[in-house]
């Protein structure tokens, strides 16, 4: 393995994923440590602003200072085309207690685009520019306002009117998925943009895209050479990822720096179920476990035998039993 300047140990993100990394989701993989920035599933805003509910389900971190349990700020995205709703739905999250607020700009979904947000406005750079500055404006200036981005919509070079847009706006740092919506999520991830983004751009860049291991991690890093790197799916698959590659930057023994097996990570299941349940209800947590499962089971094809086996169960109770028999 190379050995990476270790000057510099790199900050952290969780990845936002709407149907997977919900409070707790969140809760569970910054309790293991390694994360040092979450963000939530993004708020879709249309028109109208938001009761504090809709808040409140979106980040319950907001009863907890915007934190997770284990003490990870979360920041909570909004996704929209207008301005101005998004704006006074920004200025609302503040108040209800949010760290800072990051923008969608990244989505793929039909219908999302359809209605006029995620990735279709990465076609539009004033557009960008509009509604980064008219949030930035409004929310407080100690809060930050970032942004989320896809290379573009079908060609990756509008990256970089559309960062050095969203610089100009004032967003605070601004994360790349390196593809573009019509990549989906088809590998590679074009790592080499983030040079390129950042020879037009001072603004701080947190790298995202198809880091599933260390190895994909340390080539990432010295394609991009940023200083913060934001992980989605390989944190499912490997929720010890963060913790690994701190390690890779110090020579302290870091808690957790486990290595992903059957062994260590099927604990984790009966903490999730009971956690999801907490947070909605029994049946959301079998649904959420059994997601959960099917990513492991590119870990460890135990998991696979146990995700067959789990699979076709809905009553939750039954599902509980059957969960903690593999303990
Ligand atoms: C199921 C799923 C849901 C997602 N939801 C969101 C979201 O709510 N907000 C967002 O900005 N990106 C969302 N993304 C994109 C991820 O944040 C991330 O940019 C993408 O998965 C690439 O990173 P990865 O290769 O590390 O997974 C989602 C991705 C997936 C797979």
């Amino acid at each position: 393995m190379t050995q990476l300047p270790r000057a510099i140990s790199p900050k952290l993100f969780l990845a936002p994923m709407e149907g997977v990394t919900d409070w707790a989701m969140r809760d569970l993989l910054t309790g293991l440590g390694g994360i040092d920035q979450c963000v939530t599933e993004f708020l879709r805003v249309t028109d109208n602003l938001h009761g504090d509910e809709i808040f409140y389900k979106n980040c319950p971190e907001l009863l907890t200072g915007s934190k997770t349990r284990s003490g990870t700020p979360v920041f909570i995205q909004l996704l929209g085309g207008k301005p101005e709703p998004l704006a006074v739905n920004a200025v609302r999250a503040v108040e209800l207690g949010a760290l800072g607020v990051d923008l969608n700009f990244g989505c793929p979904a039909k219908t999302v685009n359809r209605h006029d947000g995620g990735a279709s406005l990465l076609q539009y750079t004033d557009r960008l520019y509009t509604i980064v500055s008219t949030v930035r404006k409004a929310v407080p200036a100690a809060t930050p306002v970032t942004a989320k981005i896809r290379l573009g919509f079908d060609d990756p070079n509008a990256c970089l009117e559309n960062a050095k847009a969203i610089e100009a706006a004032g967003a605070d740092w601004l994360t790349v998925h390196c593809r573009t919506k019509t990549d989906g999520y088809k590998p590679p991830a074009y790592w080499e943009w983030i040079a390129k983004i950042k020879s037009v751009t001072k603004i701080k860049i947190v790298t995202n895209g198809e880091i599933w291991n260390l190895a994909d991690f340390e080539r990432c890093h010295e394609s991009a050479a940023t200083e913060d790197y934001m992980i989605g799916r390989g944190a499912l698959r490997d929720p010890f990822i963060f913790n690994n590659i701190k390690k890779l930057f110090s020579d302290l023994e870091i808690k957790n720096s486990q290595h992903a097996s059957f062994t260590t990570l099927k604990p984790l299941l009966p903490k999730f179920y009971e956690a999801s349940s907490t947070y909605r209800n029994p049946e959301f947590a079998v649904a959420r476990t059994k997601g959960w499962l099917k990513q492991l089971s590119f870990t460890a094809s135990e998991f696979n035998e146990m995700f067959e086996q789990l699979k076709v169960i809905t009553k939750p109770q039954e599902f509980e039993t059957q969960l903690n028999r593999f303990q």
